[in-house]
């Protein structure tokens, strides 16, 4: 019989199976009913799936739902609902950084992850493509995407 545990999701407790191989982006869509964090590649290369873990930008697709257990888990449901995180999904509306939106999820923790680690002001464009090098956009050419977290670092923390 497959164990059952507690899994920390945006501040909500769910009660998730714990297969050693179930994986935390099936645990988040399918049992948590959270659909932002998207399967792309399944291979860790394309971070479309990426949420944070205490607060560490993860590939979902790659982590176990036994590796969570004590662990706070953030999507992008919980994490633009307010403060820095809303702050980054308006700023990615504006800058038009979203097109088909598949990876938009994924880039926006990365970018709430970066933003949580920095100051105001401090953040500059290399850090933002070193934060961003593991989330893939085949459609806006990165430079939209560029300017939002640009425009995102500069908002209080
Ligand atoms: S789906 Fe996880 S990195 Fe691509
Ligand atoms: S907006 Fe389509 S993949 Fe990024």
């Amino acid at each position: 019989m497959t164990k059952r545990m507690t899994l920390r999701v945006n501040n909500t407790d769910y009660d998730v199976a714990a297969a050693p191989d179930g994986l935390l982006l099936d645990a988040l869509r399918y049992e948590c009913g959270l659909t932002g964090a998207k399967l792309g590649c399944g291979t860790g290369d394309c971070g479309a799936c990426t949420v944070t873990v205490d607060g560490e930008a993860v590939n979902s697709c790659l982590v176990y739902v036994p590796e969570c257990e004590g662990k706070s888990v953030e999507t992008v449901e919980g994490a633009t609902t307010n403060g820095v995180g809303a702050v980054v999904a308006a700023e990615f509306l504006k800058a038009d950084a979203v097109q088909c939106g598949f990876c938009t999820p994924g880039i926006v923790m990365s970018t709430c992850a970066l933003l949580a680690r920095t100051e105001p002001g401090t953040v500059t464009d290399t850090d933002i493509k070193e934060a961003l090098a593991g989330n893939l956009c085949r459609c806006t050419g990165y430079l939209p995407i560029l300017e939002a977290v640009r425009r995102s670092s500069e908002a209080p923390r």
